[in-house]
């Protein structure tokens, strides 16, 4: 596969912007940032204006041996971390925007089973999935941790397009086995087969893990018994598997779970009992939590896929995520498609911003607001956090990898107004004016901004997406 080949050596040169922390926003100009080989970062270099000498010094290469992308033109093209999408179900695509009236559970029988239930055909799954990648990677999603079907033939080919297409990429066999249409359903032996089918396929076609990895996916508590919780829970501990669920979404779903399982101090702890919660599991949405399942997962270490866009679209409400993140629960942004209607992260990183608004104006309370910088840390660093690979993602440091977008604000079409900023005196402002300057052009991206300003994508140090 193309992706785990090497590649040559390159030094990427011009404005490169990243979150190093919550709310803060580094701006590195002139920056040279060399990769190796291995996709890796060796050197980050700011004001760098004679990055070719440099490069040539730090690796001891010949000049023909160094690829060179010098993009420092204009203050409107920059490279940032690529996204990372902590929840999405590719079968669900073709509903993207579809959603009516429907709550969680009625838009699950209404929409969601029917639609995953035709995954049975994987000439259908082959053209879905191409799509699902080729429009993710557009939208700068450089990794994702991804729900499939139950079905292991369709969700072994996401995992085989992923890699092929270069995209990182967790893979989710579906597992329910009850409380699901006839026509959608496994039995607990059926469930098991297919899961290790999807373990082993994966693991052979990347048997490095930095690509494509499986990922347990217990669908939500109510459609999958005890005794298949468990069992994954057994799978998880035994090999340190990934695993992803749904949490405390909806205010019907949680009764239904606490009416299923009756023994369970919490919805949360159905998962905590079944040994599910650990670093390397994801709880999408996690909307309704009381202080103690908070505590619980904080413990546990588990990440919380945020999906503001699917939580304001099926009604399921408002996550307090500065709530979360103040008591170390890592939280990423997720766009739950077709919960959620957007494939971009950006998109719903704008929207995790408009959600905390929405919590201020309800509580009075600014505790919650979060800014743009906030939610471009949740959407990259906060994203890689959660997904917790092996690989470190979401920074121009070194020892990570390059997974970045170039974007630029000024091309053809862009829907970014830039006129304000085309000022020749730009070069001319004090270093706290054009810093100024550049933040204000970096929030009209995060409100105006869209695909068409993701010129390239880079995953590992290979450009994956140009323009
Ligand atoms: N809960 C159980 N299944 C689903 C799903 O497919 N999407 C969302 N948003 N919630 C779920
Ligand atoms: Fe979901």
């Amino acid at each position: 596969t193309r992706c785990l080949e090497p590649i040559k050596f390159t030094c990427y040169f011009g404005t490169f912007i990243q979150t190093p922390s919550l709310g803060a926003l580094q701006v590195l100009t002139h920056c040279a940032v060399g990769v190796d080989q291995d996709g890796t970062i060796v050197f980050v270099k700011e004001n760098c204006a004679d990055y070719t000498s440099y490069t040539l010094k730090f690796t001891g290469l010949e000049l023909h041996e160094v690829r060179f992308v010098d993009v420092a033109d204009s203050e409107t093209k920059f490279f940032v971390p690529g996204f990372i999408d902590t929840h999405i179900h590719a079968p669900q695509f073709p509903n993207n925007g579809i959603f009516g009236d429907s709550t969680l559970l009625d838009w699950l029988e209404k929409y969601t089973f029917p639609l995953e239930s035709s995954f049975r055909d994987l000439t259908r799954a082959n053209s879905i999935y191409s799509q699902v990648i080729e429009r993710t990677l557009s939208n700068g999603t450089t990794a994702a941790a991804y729900y499939a079907t139950i079905h292991a033939d369709a969700t072994n080919l996401l995992a085989d397009l992923a890699l092929m297409r270069g995209q990182r990429a967790l893979i989710g066999k579906v597992c329910m086995n009850q409380n699901s249409p006839d026509h959608y359903i496994e039995t607990f032996e059926e469930s098991k087969a297919s899961q290790l089918d999807v373990i082993e396929h994966i693991e052979k076609r990347d048997p490095s893990g930095n690509f494509v990895q499986p990922i347990l996916t217990p669908r939500f508590a109510p459609s999958c018994t005890e005794k298949l919780m468990k069992w994954l829970g057994e799978l998880r501990k035994s090999h340190n598997y990934h695993c992803q669920t749904h949490l405390s979404e909806n205010k019907r779903e949680i009764e239904v779970a606490s009416e299923m399982f009756p023994g369970f101090d919490s919805y949360t702890d159905i998962y905590y009992k079944s040994g599910l919660l650990g670093p390397k599991t994801i709880l999408a949405h996690c909307i309704h939590l009381s202080e103690h399942e908070k505590d619980l997962l904080a413990l546990t270490g588990c990440g919380v896929s945020h999906c503001p866009t699917s939580n304001s679209s099926i009604t399921s409400g408002e996550a307090r995520v500065r709530w979360l993140l103040n008591s170390n629960v890592k939280v990423g942004l997720g766009t739950d498609c077709s919960g959620g209607f957007t494939p971009s992260i950006l998109q719903v990183a704008k929207h995790a911003l408009l959600v905390s608004n929405h919590l201020v104006m309800k509580s009075e309370n600014n505790f919650e607001k979060l800014s743009t910088h906030d939610v471009l840390y949740l959407a990259t660093v906060g994203g890689a956090e959660v997904l917790n690979l092996d690989v470190k993602l979401g920074l121009f440091e070194v020892g990570y990898k390059f997974d970045a977008q170039l974007i630029q604000l000024d091309c053809e079409g862009s829907p970014v107004d830039t006129f304000e900023f085309q000022n020749p005196k730009w070069g001319l402002l004090s270093h706290d004016e054009s810093r100024g300057k550049f933040l204000d052009l970096i929030d009209k991206w995060i409100f105006n901004g869209d695909d068409r300003n993701v010129r390239k994508v880079f995953v590992n140090g290979r450009c994956v997406v140009d323009k």
